[in-house]
């Protein structure tokens, strides 16, 4: 579903051009729970970016379900944003003084569906989030951490998406609320069939996915599934 191909993204805003990403190559097949690591300044972010159709590379290709979103229009972009991808941020971003409920509808304003079909959308998305139903009601800002995140991630299903993209969701949780959230990711995987790439520049959350990828410099230097192949290749050898 997802191919990067030779992706690279130079920064010209600065005063001088910077190289962020450099030749990264990688496929993630629908289901997948990858994780991508990497040191702070790594091009974490900006890989982030251009996955979630919010940027585009300034070389090489990226395809999303076969098509080719690295050179399309900043609306053509919103529209594979809407259709396509979930985000989940480390800042919450949730409306304050607004129900839990409102939050999570929010995104299908545009969609062409009743108020009582987003309700019902919005309630489902919220129990595979695990968020308890006596929540729902609340408003935003009267949430923990951990709840407040589970409105994130629930939101982030509302549309059906096809990816679901965390940039250091965990980022402003204690440990013992961030693995809470992990274990949401993971059930959502494997529960859920979602695909979720989750970025993150810690060992210890980036363990809760199924494969890792890690960059530093821009550039992708280990990738565990292409290591697991190496690994099976050699024991074919050692035979
Ligand atoms: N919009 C931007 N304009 C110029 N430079 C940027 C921009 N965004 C990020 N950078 C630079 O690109 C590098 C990678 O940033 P980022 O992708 O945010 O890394 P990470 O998320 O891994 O911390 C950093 O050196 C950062 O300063
Ligand atoms: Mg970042």
């Amino acid at each position: 579903m997802i191919e990067v191909k030779n992706v690279g993204k130079i920064y010209t805003n600065g005063p001088a051009p910077f190289e962020a990403l450099k030749d990264v190559n990688f496929k993630i097949d629908n289901g997948e729970f990858v994780a991508i690591m990497g040191p702070s300044g790594s091009g974490k972010s900006t890989l982030m970016h251009i996955l979630g159709a919010l940027d585009t590379p300034t070389s090489g290709e990226y395809f999303l379900d076969n098509k080719d979103v690295s050179k399309l229009s900043d609306d053509e972009l919103a529209d594979i944003r809407r259709d396509k991808i979930g985000f989940v941020f480390q800042s919450f971003n949730l409306l304050p003084r607004t129900t839990v409920l409102r939050n999570v509808m929010l995104p299908l304003v545009y969609a062409d569906v009743s108020k009582h079909e987003r309700e019902k959308r919005a309630e489902e998305s919220l129990i595979a989030a695990g968020l308890e139903e006596e929540h729902f009601s609340h408003l935003s800002n009267q949430l923990s951490g951990g709840q407040i995140q589970r409105v994130a991630i629930a939101r982030a299903l509302v549309n059906n998406p096809t990816l679901i993209l965390a940039d250091e969701p965990t980022g402003n949780l204690d440990t013992k609320t961030g693995e809470i959230v992990l274990g949401t990711f993971q059930k959502l995987n494997r529960d859920f069939g979602r695909t979720i790439i989750l970025i993150t520049h810690e060992h210890e959350v980036a363990e809760h996915a199924d494969r890792i990828i890690f960059i530093r410099d821009g550039r992708l230097v280990e990738d565990s599934k292409s290591h697991q192949k190496r690994v099976i290749h050699h024991t074919k050898h050692d035979h």
